[in-house]
């Protein structure tokens, strides 16, 4: 199945990732955990999330980025449940060869992430310590969504990220429930803005 983590502070005033969220959310095979819901005291059930991303073959973080990063309940999951001894380090092989799909919305829009922007740097500069998390753990990186400048697209705009994302995670468990298809094309569509 696939274990959707979703970490928005505050999902009633959340519009970008709300949108890409309903547009999967009824997916067959899809967990979602709204993590400020399940853990609005940052009590983080270790074993409950251990144990999900155990029965998971793809793991999706979609979040708002928040100061060049993940929002603090994100950085505490990471923290607690990827330990050592089970994520990483001797021996350790639980989430190996897992896919891993990063799924992020930024205010600034993409012009603004290079040399000359606002932010001084491309996108890929920020997002290497998720990507790394993922991979020190031996997770399967997937080339990430990531929708920039997510106040000013219009509902359409975003509506088409949604879709894209939701024909996604369709492929691909329709390979991997093995629905008979094997030349389904699991790259993001050309609607999603890569980093
Ligand atoms: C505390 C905070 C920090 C933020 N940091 C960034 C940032 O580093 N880079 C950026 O492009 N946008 C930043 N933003 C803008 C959010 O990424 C943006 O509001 C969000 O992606 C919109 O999605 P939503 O409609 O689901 O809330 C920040 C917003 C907040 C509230």
């Amino acid at each position: 199945m696939i274990y959707l983590v979703f970490a928005h502070p505050y999902p009633s005033q959340s519009r970008a990732n709300q949108m890409l969220l309903d547009a999967v959310r009824d997916l067959p095979g899809l967990e979602v955990c709204a993590l400020y819901d399940r853990y609005p005291d940052f009590d983080i059930d270790v074993g409950a999330e251990q144990a999900a991303l155990m029965r998971a073959g793809l793991v999706v973080w979609m979040h708002p980025v928040y100061w060049y990063s993940v929002p603090g309940l994100l950085k505490h999951w990471f923290d607690k449940v990827f330990a050592y001894g089970w994520a990483y380090g001797d021996g350790a092989a639980a989430l190996q060869g897992k896919d891993c799909l990063w799924v992020a919305t930024t205010g600034g829009k993409a012009e603004s992430y290079s040399a000359n922007g606002i932010h001084e740097r491309p996108f890929a500069d920020f997002s290497r310590p998720i990507e790394e998390t993922a991979r020190f753990c031996r997770m399967n990186w997937l080339e990430p969504c990531i929708i920039h400048g997510a106040h000013d697209l219009a509902e359409t705009a975003l509506g088409a990220h949604g879709q894209a994302l939701r024909e996604r995670l369709e492929a691909w468990l329709a390979l991997k429930v093995g629905a008979g298809n094997t030349a389904i094309d699991v790259s993001p569509s050309n609607t999603a803005t890569g980093p």
